[in-house]
């Protein structure tokens, strides 16, 4: 495969906060379509390793290469192009806004990307449909469990039919049952859209439906068996 060909492709990346070494030579590479876990214990640096795959943060050492840039030679317009166009970020403390409906939130990142309102609107509804929670569309998110409110707002990281999805702990407020429906819609995402997958989860045991799996620990990225 040729370098370009990996979505993300990070090489020796460190990162750190003031004293605080997080992320010590992190390597990882990821190609289209694949289903990746990164576990790890809270405060490992799993957020802030998703924030530099988003470019919503910079490496203090090392190569991002992302979609076969190289994410320092980025203008801040571009990488805010990137992200909404070939991203989907989902981040922990997601929030679907509350005076929107569920459709409406699903529409959001199609505004920003001057997508018009009727194509909008079917895009919209093709993945409520597609996913099976049409009948949520017209809720607002206070109307809706917490494992509804998550799949909506991995739904709406999907719009703008990116090549790869982040997903920052998506089952960890969750109960089973919806993290089980989560990890469906998220193998379902990967398999049949095609789209490249990354998860994290601070459930080092957790079964997961991934392909791919990985532990941070100690700044760095291991294989989990
Ligand atoms: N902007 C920041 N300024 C200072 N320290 C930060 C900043 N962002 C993250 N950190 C520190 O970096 C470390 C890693 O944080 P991070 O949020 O990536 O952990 P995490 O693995 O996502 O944890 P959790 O599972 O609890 O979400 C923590 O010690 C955190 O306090
Ligand atoms: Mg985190």
């Amino acid at each position: 495969m040729q370098k370009s060909d990996y979505l993300v492709e990070l090489v020796d990346v460190h990162k750190s906060y003031g004293l605080t070494e997080v992320l010590r030579g992190v390597n990882l590479a990821i190609k289209p379509g694949e289903f990746v876990s990164i576990r790890g214990k809270s405060g490992v640096g799993k957020t802030n390793l998703f924030k530099i795959i988003g470019l919503l943060e910079t490496a203090d050492k090392g190569t991002v290469n992302i979609f076969g840039k190289d994410a320092s030679t980025l203008s801040d317009d571009q990488k805010t192009e990137l992200r909404l166009k070939q991203m989907g970020l989902v981040f922990q403390f997601f929030n679907l806004l509350p005076s929107l409906t569920v459709l409406e939130n699903i529409e959001l990142p199609m505004a920003l990307n001057n997508v018009k309102k009727p194509q909008r609107t079917q895009r919209a509804n093709e993945l409520l449909e597609y996913f099976d929670l049409k009948k949520l569309s017209e809720r607002f998110p206070e109307n809706l469990s917490g494992g509804e409110r998550q799949r909506i707002a991995i739904i709406r990281g999907l719009v703008n039919h990116p090549s790869i999805l982040l997903a920052d702990e998506p089952t960890s407020s969750i109960d089973d049952e919806n993290a089980d429906l989560l990890l469906e819609l998220l193998g379902k995402i990967s398999h049949e859209q095609k789209v490249a997958v990354v998860l994290t989860s601070t459930d080092l045991c957790e079964k997961l439906p991934t392909t791919k799996d990985y532990l941070l620990r100690d700044g760095q990225l291991h294989p989990n068996p």
